[in-house]
């Protein structure tokens, strides 16, 4: 069967306009890498990371993400591979809880994320001054 265009559009539109609202904060920046691990992290961490459930810190909020971005990257990595539990006794979980990821996947959506955190940091600099 096929559906006249005339339906089809306005439902297509809505789709997709709503999807790029949605994603419009998580900004894409250049490079195969951060672009893989921007889907690694949507598909793995977003959950979480993008509205702090169980305490998760929100990469579009700097003040969340400040003292973080200070850590050495491996510290950042050891976290996110193998789990943490940090002083207000909120846990990360061991790979976002996804097992199937490789240390070289999880490792992907921590560089996005710090870079997504970076970027909102820098931002919010700006505007202070
Ligand atoms: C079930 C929710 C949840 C999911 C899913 C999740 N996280 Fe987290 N994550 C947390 C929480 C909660 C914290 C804060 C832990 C703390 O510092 O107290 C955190 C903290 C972190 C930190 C900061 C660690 C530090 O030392 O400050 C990194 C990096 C991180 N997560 C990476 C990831 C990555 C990468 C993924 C996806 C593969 C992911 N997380 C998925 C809940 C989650």
């Amino acid at each position: 069967m096929r559906l006249p265009a005339i339906i089809l559009f306005p439902v297509m539109l809505s789709c997709c306009l709503s999807a790029v609202a949605d994603n419009a904060a998580y900004i894409h920046f250049d490079g195969d890498a951060l672009a893989s691990g921007r889907t690694l992290w949507l598909e793995n961490c977003e959950g979480c990371h993008g509205y702090g459930v169980a305490g998760a810190p929100i990469p579009m909020q700097a003040d969340e993400w400040k003292q973080r971005v200070t850590k050495d990257r491996q510290v950042l990595y050891g976290h996110a591979i193998n789990g943490f539990f940090g002083p207000d006794d909120t846990m990360m979980p061991e790979r976002g809880g996804n097992p199937e990821l490789s240390d070289e996947q999880v490792k992907r959506a921590v560089d996005y994320m710090v870079e997504l955190a970076t970027y909102y940091i820098r931002q919010q600099s700006n505007q202070s001054k």
